[in-house]
């Protein structure tokens, strides 16, 4: 739906997630780049895959099933470390739920390489013109030890390239502007505005 505000006109989708942390992000890059970005909940299970775009299809395919004529998104998001072969990347979630921050520091105990990357990706959903992904990714680095009380997840370990704070040590907008949930938000943005730009013209 196209609302007219301070922004002209406001972009509405729903994000398909329980999760606080990603919810809050998400809502923040909305405002920034006018989309108004509504959280839904909806059953579904999570499939393990070793391909985060394949957990992301999935569960995007499942949630159609409730959201059959809504725009609405999915994202699916992993922490791969280098030393640890990409490790834990699409288990992260389960990761962060067992071992936890504590469990990866110890597991890097003696590394002095220590480079890793987030990955985000997105499953749009447009009613009848199905699904499109998107990616963004952050390079950095797994810090010695936890700092910070921001973001969630790993976000006390990880410090983006070319910083010296980890996630947690950010602010909000500071981390939606560096992280790869933030450039995959806003790829996504991009291509709806080009899209529903270039329909408005066929009308
Ligand atoms: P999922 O995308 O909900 O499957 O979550 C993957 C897991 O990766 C989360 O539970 C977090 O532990 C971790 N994760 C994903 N994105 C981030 C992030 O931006 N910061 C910190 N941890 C993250």
């Amino acid at each position: 739906m196209l609302r007219r505000g301070e922004c002209g006109e406001v972009l509405k989708v729903f994000l398909v997630s329980r999760n606080e942390g990603k919810i809050r992000e998400f809502r923040e890059l909305g405002v920034r780049e006018c989309v108004d970005v509504v959280p839904v909940s909806v059953d579904k299970v999570e499939i393990q895959s070793d391909d985060l775009t394949q957990i992301a299809l999935y569960s995007a395919a499942q949630a159609s099933l409730h959201l059959r004529n809504e725009l609405f998104f999915v994202e699916d998001a992993g922490l791969y470390i280098k030393p640890l072969k990409g490790f834990p990347g699409p288990f992260s979630s389960y990761v962060y739920r067992t071992i936890g921050v504590s469990g990866v520091l110890k597991l890097l105990s003696g590394f002095s390489e220590r480079s890793a990357y987030f990955e985000s990706v997105i499953v749009l959903h447009q009613p009848t013109q199905g699904f499109r992904v998107f990616r963004g990714f952050v390079t950095g680095t797994i810090s010695l030890e936890a700092r910070g009380s921001g973001g969630f997840g790993f976000d006390p370990i990880f410090i983006p390239e070319g910083h010296e704070k980890t996630f947690a040590e950010m602010d909000l907008e500071t981390k939606n502007s560096l992280s790869h949930r933030g450039k995959a938000f806003r790829a996504m943005v991009d291509w709806l505005r080009t899209a529903y730009k270039s329909r408005a013209r066929e009308i």
